[in-house]
């Protein structure tokens, strides 16, 4: 088989980038280790950034996510007991919306399948060839397993963190870990508050989410191997209560919809996202703590670019997009990365079950919380990152 573009992976990353070069009349093929089910249902990240959203309406998959996602004009940050409204429309003029990964993942799925797009599940053995050749290759076990080769220009290595793509050359890796992780929970449960809280209790971190009108979407701050087993739904809703506490806050309770699970944290980025014909985009590339909401949306501002650079490739043979790839998404990607660090670092407990641990950091912690939410300058930094700032945008 032949194709312009070769994808590895059905993520947001790659899905997007294959629509958005379908519209550019460029061909490509996505290859997707999971099937169509499991991609369709797994449940990841919920929060779109304003030029997210903007991007998907615009290139005609934002008819679901308009009628269901939900807009929010702000979050809270709860600390000593107290919310503390950061209102992005009056600050920055503009908010967010809230709506699965999974959801954007069916929509783009969807328009792919509608516009005749080629999108190979349950592939095995992936593996990249003559990426510093002008002819790259990707071999690959198809659903019926038979062997395969993918021919193609370019590869587009869109695999995530667990993917093949990034071991075909070696990138320099910059990256950190974070003493814990979030313990995510997805609750039949209608939410009793109209926007995201951030709780930065003495306790722990626990975050308050949403995915409709009747589902609830919460996260713990738990020890990073934690097993997930091992809390009964009975401690999760207690450990939630107790760290969400708040002057006339009640918690709904309800079953879960899906089995709690544990997720890492860690911040990791590779330099240079490019290598010959390969180009990494999204997970594959970089990754995250999830604080500050931007895994996704880094996912989508990468493949934007990567699309406008090999639209002028194929169209007109320009080499100047593709050779400044890498160095254009980094820009994002490293305000992504300190944006997200900070509300990490500012929102958790360094010192957990500690009587005096680090009280010098927490007594930081509570300081920058105070700034933030009292200091319109300080309030309007966090409002610009967290709903998104333009793509192009010099940072
Ligand atoms: P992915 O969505 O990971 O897609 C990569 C795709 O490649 C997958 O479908 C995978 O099956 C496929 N693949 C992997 N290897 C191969 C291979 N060898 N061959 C073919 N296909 C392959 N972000 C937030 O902002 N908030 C959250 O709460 C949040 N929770 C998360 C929970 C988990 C468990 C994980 C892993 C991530 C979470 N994220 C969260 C991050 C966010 O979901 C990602 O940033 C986003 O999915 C990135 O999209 P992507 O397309 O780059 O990668
Ligand atoms: C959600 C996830 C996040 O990581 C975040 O910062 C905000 C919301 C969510 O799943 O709803």
């Amino acid at each position: 088989m032949r194709t312009q573009v070769g994808i590895v992976g059905a993520g947001p990353a790659g899905l997007l980038l294959s629509h958005l070069l379908a519209r550019r009349g460029v061909d490509s093929v996505v290859l997707e280790a999971r099937s169509r089910g499991y991609v369709e249902q797994r449940v990841r990240a919920g929060v779109l950034e304003h030029p997210t959203a903007q991007l998907l309406r615009e290139v005609g998959v934002g008819e679901r996510m308009d009628a269901q996602g939900l807009r929010h004009e702000g979050i809270s940050l709860r600390f000593g007991d107290e919310d503390h409204r950061i209102d992005f429309v009056d600050l920055v003029g503009t908010g967010i919306v809230v709506y699965g990964q999974q959801e954007v993942v069916k929509d783009l799925i969807a328009a792919r399948l509608r516009d005749s797009g080629v999108i190979e599940f349950e592939v095995a053995d992936v593996a990249l060839h003559g990426i510093e050749t002008t002819s790259p290759l990707i071999s690959y076990t198809d659903a019926t397993g038979v062997a395969r080769d993918l021919h193609c220009d370019v590869i587009a290595g869109c695999d995530g963190y667990h993917g093949v793509s990034r071991q075909a050359y070696r990138p320099q890796v910059f990256e950190r870990s974070y003493p814990f992780g979030w313990l995510g929970v997805l609750a039949k449960a209608a939410p009793t508050h109209d926007e995201l809280i951030y709780s930065a209790a003495d306790r722990g971190f626990a975050l308050y989410s949403m995915r409709s009108p009747e589902v609830t979407r919460l996260y713990l701050q738990v020890p990073p191997d934690e097993d997930a087993s091992a809390w009964s739904d009975a401690a999760i809703w207690d450990e939630l209560a107790a760290r969400l506490a708040a002057d006339g806050f009640t918690l709904n309770e309800g079953p879960f919809l899906e089995r709690p699970s544990v997720t890492g944290m860690r911040s990791m980025v590779v330099e240079p996202m490019r290598h010959g014909r390969l180009f990494l985009a999204g997970d594959a590339a970089h990754i995250v703590p999830p604080t500050g909401a931007k895994g996704m949306n880094l996912a989508v501002a990468d493949v934007r670019v990567l699309a406008d650079a090999l639209d002028g490739f194929f169209a007109r043979g320009f080499e100047t997009g593709l050779d400044e790839y890498s160095a254009t998404c980094l820009r994002r990607v490293w305000r992504a990365e300190h944006f997200s660090w900070w509300m990490t670092s500012m929102l958790h407990r360094f010192d957990p079950g500690t009587e005096s641990g680090d009280a010098f950091g927490r007594r930081l912690q509570l300081s920058q919380l105070r700034y933030t939410v009292s200091s319109r300058a300080a309030a309007t930094s966090l409002a610009e990152n967290y709903v998104g700032l333009p793509f192009g945008a010099k940072v």
